[in-house]
């Protein structure tokens, strides 16, 4: 089933995610749904605050065929270092890309679907989409990173389009 993604600047995006205290058939079901929305808008990651669910929980595939699924459940970052420049994009912002600046290598610990923590080690698009992502449950936007200028002429110009 495809989920409606919500659009900046809706304020449902704002909102800090709980932990899932139990990975059951519902959360695997939502997940499974998640992946199909990510998949179809196309993106290459989605996280359940975009879809009015506010839980940990984010999926992502960062590769060029689609085969490569990740799920993060309660994700959490223990480790970062250097810096990383990207020209990121998202799904609750439609059309617009802009350079946001990440930790370059981190260090990720998660519950996996069968609900089993599990650690991996991601840099260059994976580490940017993980961050960006583990961002979304904190409410925290990709355009929250940029100036002020640049926040307000985006505010402007998705009012307009919305006219
Ligand atoms: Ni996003």
């Amino acid at each position: 089933m495809l989920l409606p993604i919500l659009h900046y600047p809706d304020k449902r995006l704002r909102t800090k995610a709980v932990p899932i205290e139990k990975v059951n058939d519902a959360i695997r079901f939502l997940i499974k749904d998640m992946f199909s929305t990510m998949y179809n808008a196309p993106g290459i990651g989605l996280a359940a605050t975009q879809v009015n669910h506010h839980i940990r929980l984010i999926v992502i595939d960062t590769s060029e065929d689609k085969t490569q699924p990740l799920c993060l459940i309660n994700p959490e970052i223990i480790e970062k270092d250097g810096e990383l420049e990207w020209d990121e994009g998202c799904l609750s912002v439609p059309d617009y890309y802009e350079c946001v600046t990440r930790a370059n290598h981190i260090k990720v610990r998660a519950l996996n679907e069968q609900g089993e923590m599990f650690e991996l080690e991601a840099q260059d698009i994976l580490g940017v989409c993980i961050q960006h992502e583990i961002d979304h449950l904190d409410g925290i936007l990709f355009v929250d990173h940029l100036s002020k200028l640049k926040q307000r002429r985006l505010l402007e110009k998705t009012k307009k389009s919305q006219k």
